[in-house]
């Protein structure tokens, strides 16, 4: 059917698993209206996949397992990239983007390392790379900060960008129940993978870290640069010592904007499981949620919700960002470039201002608080406060500090833990979300 003055933007799809196999049907099922909005129609080239006899659902003449020829067919202007993983994937886009093909990907693994070298291959070949879709599923987030607030100062990125760890640290806060049995319950149930180690391990929401302080900041972070601790030594008495003081654990994204004394910046970009109050926004974002809280100098602070992850919420982020390029390409225009120029160092975690809330079961006698209080001074840590609730001749001591060092909040940990009259550390985690 000829259209939209007959322009056509012929689309080279690689992977059709649970992404892809909503894009193909998203495409089918909306062709008219999608081609409406574009200012063309847009349709598939050809479907790439590791096992064509596996999908006997799509029509056989698109299907290839031979994705090189595809993503540098004549026949193709834009590539849909929803493989994952690195290589071979990472040299794929790259032959794409030097053949003129502007790329779509959702590969937050590949653009949290390769970002920089397949902008550069966009750029020299004038085309376009959008990647909404990468952190946070379906909700629009690298846009707003990529356009949006293109003319704002942005402070901070704070958020729940993995919906598995969200799904079990809520799950282990409501039933009470420990990390190991309830990460069996969310693969049980399919909420995790058959492989939870990205999720579990920090590592998927490290990427999406880099991706997101790269972007807020104008500046290249790796996700090697970005300190990561996953949710696997969370404790059913972390969620405990958390719900006394009316807390809760989320595993959070935390990428920063840091001013010294001397007025040099750096950014700092960490992921770690953190206590925030019941009463924040992201305390109430349960199970395989995200949310993700930006804050910026003139717009102040700004929200976004929903779901993400799963076939048709990320599919939703994909066909904005292929309608985007398709308009881009009707117009003979490009969507934004990299913007990196701000250049800034990323500072080591141990330098990161971070604030700890440190749960002990300690002897009840004169002269321990003054012992403990005693290891924080040392490492010139201020308190914040301390709460202490007595239990035959034991106690239990609560210290919450203001903001220090991360490494000096570390070594003073590391110094009660052998005082004599510290029977045990019971929980110690980064607090978050309250006044300092
Ligand atoms: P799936 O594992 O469901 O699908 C992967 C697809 O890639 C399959 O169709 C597979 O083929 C194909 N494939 C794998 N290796 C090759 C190869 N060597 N050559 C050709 N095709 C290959 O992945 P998802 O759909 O879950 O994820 C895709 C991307 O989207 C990833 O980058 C992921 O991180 C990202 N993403 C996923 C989200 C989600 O909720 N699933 C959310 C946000 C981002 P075959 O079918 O024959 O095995
Ligand atoms: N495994 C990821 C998650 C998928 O649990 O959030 C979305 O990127």
């Amino acid at each position: 059917m000829s259209t939209v003055d007959g322009r056509v933007i012929r689309v080279a799809l690689l992977g059709c698993g649970t992404v892809g196999g909503e894009v193909v049907r998203l495409l089918t099922e909306q062709a008219e209206e999608l081609a409406a909005r574009a200012g063309a129609r847009v349709e598939l080239a050809g479907i790439a996949v590791r096992r064509p006899d596996k999908h006997p659902e799509l029509p056989p003449e698109l299907v290839t397992s031979d994705v090189t020829k595809l993503v540098t067919s004549p026949d193709v202007d834009v590539v849909v990239e929803l493989v994952g993983g690195i290589e071979p994937v990472r040299q794929w886009l790259l032959d794409a983007l030097k053949a003129g093909k502007s790329v779509v990907t959702a590969n937050k693994a590949l653009l949290a390392e390769h970002s920089a070298e397949l902008f550069e291959a966009a750029d020299a070949a004038g085309v376009d790379l959008y990647f909404e879709a990468a952190v946070a599923g379906a909700i629009p987030l690298l846009r707003p900060l990529r356009e949006s607030m293109a003319g704002d100062r942005i402070t901070r990125v704070m958020g729940i960008v993995n919906g598995t760890t969200n799904y079990i640290l809520s799950a282990m806060d409501s039933t009470g129940a420990g990390y190991a049995e309830t990460l069996e319950e969310a693969s049980r149930l399919g909420y995790a993978e058959a492989d939870p180690t990205a999720d579990v391990d920090g590592y998927d929401a490290a990427s999406k870290a880099a991706i997101l302080a790269s972007l807020a900041f104008h500046t290249r972070v790796t996700a090697s640069d970005v300190h990561r601790e996953g949710i696997a030594d969370v404790t059913a008495s972390d969620l405990a010592a958390a719900n006394v003081l009316g807390r809760t654990v989320k595993l959070l994204a935390i990428c920063e904007r840091v001013t010294a004394d001397d007025g040099t910046e750096s950014v700092s970009a960490r992921v770690h499981p953190v206590m925030i109050p019941r009463g924040h926004q992201l305390a109430g974002v349960g199970g395989a949620y995200n949310a993700v809280y930006v804050e910026a100098d003139a717009a102040g602070e700004l929200m976004f919700y929903g779901q993400g992850a799963g076939g048709a919420p990320t599919a939703s982020a994909v066909l904005g960002d292929l309608v985007a390029v398709a308009r881009n390409r009707v117009v003979g225009g490009r969507g934004p470039r990299e913007s990196a120029h701000a250049a800034l160092p990323v500072r080591p975690m141990g330098q990161t201002p971070t604030r700890y809330h440190v749960s002990l079961d300690v002897a009840d006698r004169a002269g321990v608080l003054a012992q403990v209080a005693q290891a924080f001074a040392g490492h010139g840590v201020s308190i914040a406060a301390v709460r202490q609730r007595d239990a035959n001749d034991t106690a239990s001591l609560v210290v919450v500090t203001h903001l220090a060092p991360d490494a000096a909040l570390r070594s003073t940990v590391d110094d009660i833990a052998k005082l004599d009259v510290v029977n045990q550390v019971v929980s110690v985690m980064r607090v978050e979300g309250e006044d300092q």
